[in-house]
């Protein structure tokens, strides 16, 4: 018995912004951006919300698999921008899409998110508790942005991917995860600071703060580690795997993954050049770009990675 998406959908606010357009009200250039990040474009939510994304992204996925709300028996969602505090993405998205008998909670594992949860719902699955499960990561991350920090704002976007789970013969082989707590502070932001009645120092508004630098030596590190990791458990080599989808954060960190797998990048698929980074969305809109444009097909192999704020990172390898 494994555990197998068998469906996915995805959502993308509708405003545009390109590197161009950006440069006009941030101190940077489309060159900087792009020979950098191989970003740009990223769409960023005017009206669209976390909730109302993942939403969206988990019909399509539910449409797909010929599934009801009703249906559904678990739902994950991953996400460091939930629009509440509480109550959760998940509860809200069990509200709207009217998925009653769904158990539903949030986790918070960054960019790593929807691989965290991948491994979650699978052993929901594999125990007998949930016979299925909707995971989704959706993020509007320009909201915890510092629109005046050229170093971060340029590099995120906004969006939702998700998935349908459920138990079949094939599917998931093997799942990596780990978590770096100590290095935590290289991608950061204060949620909400204390602020009662006795403490007397003014309370500012936090934004996403980042070292670069330490992200990318993090990123080039643990990613082909885990890959590897992932792959020698499944018992399969770089040459039997179709597809390498990788966290889209930066074309320069997939590329090196690439060169430390000697995989070729034809087996790299990106959408970070029209979405920038979406953090827990990433992973699963790019599924979801491959399956619904046909590039991916049942059957083939396939290794995830994603890593990300906490530090967390992860790997799984799955037949498709
Ligand atoms: N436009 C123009 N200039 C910029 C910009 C910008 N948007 N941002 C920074 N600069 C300037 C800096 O001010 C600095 O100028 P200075 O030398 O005069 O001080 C110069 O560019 C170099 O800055 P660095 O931060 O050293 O730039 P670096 O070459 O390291 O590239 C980058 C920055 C692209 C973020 C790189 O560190 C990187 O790829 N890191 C990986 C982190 C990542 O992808 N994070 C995404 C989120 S985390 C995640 O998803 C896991």
């Amino acid at each position: 018995m494994a555990v197998r998406i068998i469906a996915t959908g995805s959502f993308l606010p509708e405003k545009n912004v390109s590197n161009d357009e950006l440069a006009q009200y941030v101190d940077t250039s489309d060159e900087w951006i792009s020979s950098r990040t191989g970003i740009r474009n990223r769409r960023i939510a005017i009206t669209e919300t976390t909730t109302g994304m993942a939403v969206q992204s988990a019909r399509r996925a539910l449409e797909m698999a010929d599934r009801s709300p009703l249906d559904v028996d678990l739902i994950i969602v991953a996400t460091v921008t939930p629009d509440y505090g509480t109550p959760s993405a998940a509860c809200q998205v069990q509200a709207e899409l009217g998925a009653d008998h769904a158990i539903a909670f949030d986790i918070n594992a960054a960019c790593s998110g929807f691989v965290f949860a991948l491994n979650v719902a699978r052993m929901y699955i594999e125990t007998g508790y949930s016979t299925n499960a909707l995971i989704i990561g959706s993020e509007t991350l320009s909201k915890i942005l510092d629109w005046n920090r050229r170093d971060t704002c340029v590099l995120f976007g906004d969006g939702a991917g998700a998935a349908f789970l459920e138990k079949s013969d094939r599917g998931i082989i093997s799942v990596v995860q780990g978590s770096i707590g100590k290095k935590g502070m290289v991608l950061n932001f204060i949620n909400r600071k204390t602020n009662n009645l006795f403490v007397n120092e003014p309370v500012e508004t936090d934004y996403l703060h980042m070292d670069g630098q330490e992200v990318y030596k993090f990123a080039v590190r643990q990613c082909p580690k885990c890959l590897i990791e992932a792959m020698e458990q499944a018992q399969l080599t770089v040459e039997d795997i179709d597809y390498f989808v990788l966290h889209q954060a930066n074309v320069r960190i997939i590329e090196s993954v690439a060169k430390r797998l000697k995989a070729p990048i034809e087996k790299f698929p990106m959408s970070l050049g029209y979405t920038g980074n979406m953090s827990a969305a990433s992973v699963p809109v790019m599924l979801d770009q491959l399956v619904r444009e046909g590039s991916l097909k049942r059957g083939d192999k396939i290794a995830i990675s994603a890593f990300g704020a906490g530090l967390t990172y992860g790997a799984a390898v799955l037949e498709w």
